[in-house]
Parts: C-alpha cells; structure tokens; sequence
C-alpha cells in the first residue's frame, strides 16, 4: 500500500484499506501518500500530458492528479468522469466586485452540478474497495445528491440524511431521482450530522461525509486543476465559500502538499466566507481563533447553512498556514452577487455567490487589493435552488433592484409589440 491514514491528533496510523473513519480516539484520520518518484517539474509535465488523453481515468481532473489523490487505486476509479471545470474571466461580475483580475472557477459543472462529485468519485471508489454494503451522508443537499449519484454507478445502496423543508429543490429531486433512500430528518444539518454518525458506528454503513479523509483527498484537486489552468503561477487570493469547512480544509492540505513536492513555490491566501447568520467560522477568525464557536444558522444559502462546522480545526490550520481571512456576508449581500453573476450568464447557487460577495467585501475593506489576482470558487450549478431565484425574480415586493420579472400576455402580436415599447 502506498498511503496511510493518520490521526490528526495522536498520531496513530492505520493501513489505507482500514474502513474507520475516524481514529479509535475521537481524532479526525488524514491521508498521507507515500512521495511520488517524480519531482514538481515531472509532475506538472506528466498532469499536463494526461490532460487530453482519452482513458477514462485520465478524463477526470480529479484522477489526473492521483499521486496526490489515492495513488493506489489506479483504474478501479468509480469516475463519472468529474471535474475539467472551466476558470472563467467574466468582465461584468469582476466591475461588480471590484476586481479587475477577478476569475470564477465553476465546480456546478460538474456532473451533479457541484464539487461535491470531486470528493465523491474518491469516496465511492473507497467504499467499493472495502466492500461496503451501505453509504451514508448528512447533507444541505449537494454532497447527498453526489452520493446518490456515485453510489448508482458503483451499485452501492445510499443513505441520505436531510434537514426536512430546508433542502433546495433541484437537490432533492436529485437525490429522488438517483436512487438514494432519502431521509427528510425534522431537525437541523447540525443534527442530521449527529445522526448519521450514531447510524455508521451502530449500523455498518459507511459514512461519507467530509470528515471522510478520502473526500478531502478528491475535493483538493479544485485547487490544483485551478493552478494547473494557471500554468502553476500563483494567484493572490483563492475565496470559497465556507459551511461545515471541508472545503477550506482541503484547500489548505493541497497547497501545503503541491508547495512541499515543488507543484508551486508559494501559496496563495485564501479567504473563506460564510453567510452572516451561519458565521461561527468567521466570528472565530475575529476572535484570533481563541475558541470553537457554534450558532443557530439561518440564511437563505441553505447550502452553507451549518451551525457547528466539523473539519474546524483543519480550516484554522488552512487558514493559518495561508495567511488567510475569513469573512461574512448578509444574505443581501448574496442575493445581489449572485443576480450578477446569474446575468453574465454564468449563473450559480446561492452558497456560491457568497465566494463573489465575499472577494467585493474584502476588497472593500482594503484587504484584498484591486490588482490582486482573485480566484472565486462557485460551488454549485444555478439550477439547484431555483426556489430562491424565481422568489427573487418573480415573487418579492417591491423588485429588488436586478429583479427580471416575466411578463404574461394575451397570444396576440400587439401584446409583443407594447411590450417592446412599439
Ligand atoms: N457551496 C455549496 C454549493 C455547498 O453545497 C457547500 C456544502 C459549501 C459551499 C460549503 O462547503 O461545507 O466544505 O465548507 N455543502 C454540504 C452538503 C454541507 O451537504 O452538500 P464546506
């Protein structure tokens, strides 16, 4: 075997075929792969030639990167393929936030529509190795539909567990329409997390959640496809949107490890944004990380909104190691990113949009100059919670300022013609 699983807090070690997911401890488990042979020249040579190739476990930009993902698992990859995510320049959301040099990377291309497929395609091949006869996840909606998704293709039964009434409709009718037995649990994300866990320990069926170590292992590759798209020159800023902390927390393991094997020779910082009614991570940051702080979440980004984030120490790590920042932004806030971002013809999740805001804040504040190269992540396709959207649009009064309210009319050519002001 060429990767160990290793406790984030006493150290202990356990083969990378031990189905735990977390240390007999309590403490969080972190992969480890053995150092590849190649140095960081080799490396970026040998991604950039599988970028192109035609085998299946090429294809993805999640198993392109391997060595740094889960070498040993070669061409058993449950792959959709996932991943190749487009870095785009988009003159309108940049004015907005202020940032000429202001890029979007979007993760809702992938093939359920968020980056949640990158954690998943890694998880599931674990599950598929071990022999699971179960997965499991708690969810805002995104990893479930992931899971439900994966878990078809490898032919592994999947268990949702989600907070009843506050799931974004595209995510559930994924999670429906995949396959999944999905669970509307009458609690809280917080509580679905709970659960789930109680479920994997007393029932067998293997969790899949974030603190998963494989999942980080897969959602690391948004970063290095990211510098890979940028020749491997570093931005300033990479800013994501920041709920139960998987992400920052894999954001950080990658550039620590891409700067350690030479991939890069410096990291850039990273800005996490939260939404300011589910903030715990934000307020913590303020505080100089003192204390692990808990709220009761509401926002209208359903998606981020978790009250007591579990991969929390991680992200302090990721930002610490960055020199990174966390910040807030009001739901108002996302709203307005995100019909920007949505009239570029972009389009993204609420969650997502908070990465936008997030950048225009920070910028505002003097933190983030206007020169800097930004590096947005948008995490999750439009089409997810057209709820929220159609509200926006179709169902507030007065019209917020961007609202593109459809107009109904007789079927009669004269109705078109006043409408166009003829
Ligand atoms: N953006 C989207 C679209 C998400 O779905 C999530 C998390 C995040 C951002 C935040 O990432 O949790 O790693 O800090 N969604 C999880 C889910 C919780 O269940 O789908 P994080």
């Amino acid at each position: 075997m060429t990767s160990v699983q290793r406790c984030d807090q006493c150290r202990a070690s356990y083969d990378e075929l031990d189905p735990r997911v977390r240390c007999a401890c309590g403490g969080l488990l972190a992969l480890e792969h053995a150092p590849p042979a190649e140095d960081g020249a080799s490396l970026r040579r040998l991604f950039e030639e599988r970028w192109g190739q035609r085998n299946d476990v090429n294809l993805s930009g999640v198993w392109r990167y391997r060595e740094l993902v889960l070498p040993s698992a070669g061409e058993r990859a449950v792959t959709h393929p996932e991943g190749n995510t487009p870095l785009l320049r988009r003159p309108a959301i940049a004015a907005w936030a202020g940032l000429p040099q202001l890029r979007v990377k979007h993760e809702g291309h992938n093939p359920t529509g968020s980056f949640k497929d990158r954690g998943m395609t890694v998880g599931v091949t674990q599950a598929a190795r071990l022999g699971a006869s179960a997965i499991a996840c708690a969810s805002t909606g995104n990893t479930s539909a992931a899971l439900a998704a994966y878990g078809a293709q490898a032919g592994i039964p999947a268990l949702v567990f989600v907070p009843a009434g506050q799931v974004a409709l595209g995510k559930l009718a994924q999670s429906l329409a995949y396959g999944a037995k999905t669970l509307l649990v009458r609690g809280d994300f917080d509580a679905c997390l709970r659960l789930v866990q109680q479920a994997a320990d007393e029932l067998g069926v293997y969790l899949l959640n974030s603190i998963n170590p494989y999942r980080l292992e897969g959602q690391k590759t948004i970063v290095l496809e990211l510098l890979h798209q940028l020749c491997w020159e570093v931005p300033e800023w990479i800013v994501l949107p920041a709920g139960n902390l998987g992400n920052t927390a894999a954001f950080g393991k990658a550039l620590r490890e891409a700067k350690a094997l030479g991939l890069i020779d410096r990291v850039p910082r990273l800005a996490s944004v939260q939404a300011a009614g589910a903030a715990p991570f934000a307020q913590g940051f303020a505080e100089g990380f003192g204390a692990r702080r808990t709220v009761k979440a509401e926002t209208i980004a359903t998606a981020i909104k978790i009250g007591d984030p579990a991969s929390w120490d991680r992200a302090v790590q990721a930002i610490r190691e960055t020199d990174g920042v966390v910040t807030s932004v009001t739901d108002a806030e996302i709203l307005e990113a995100k019909a920007v971002i949505d009239a570029a013809g972009v389009g993204c999740e609420p969650a997502s949009a908070a990465s936008v805001a997030g950048a225009r804040r920070l910028h505002a504040e003097g933190v983030i100059g206007r020169d800097d190269r930004v590096m947005a992540v948008l995490t999750g396709h439009v089409l997810k919670d057209p709820g929220v959207l159609l509200t926006y649009h179709q169902d507030t009064d007065p019209p917020p300022a961007r609202a593109n309210r459809p107009i109904e009319i007789d079927a009669d050519l004269r109705a078109v013609a006043r409408v166009l002001g003829r």
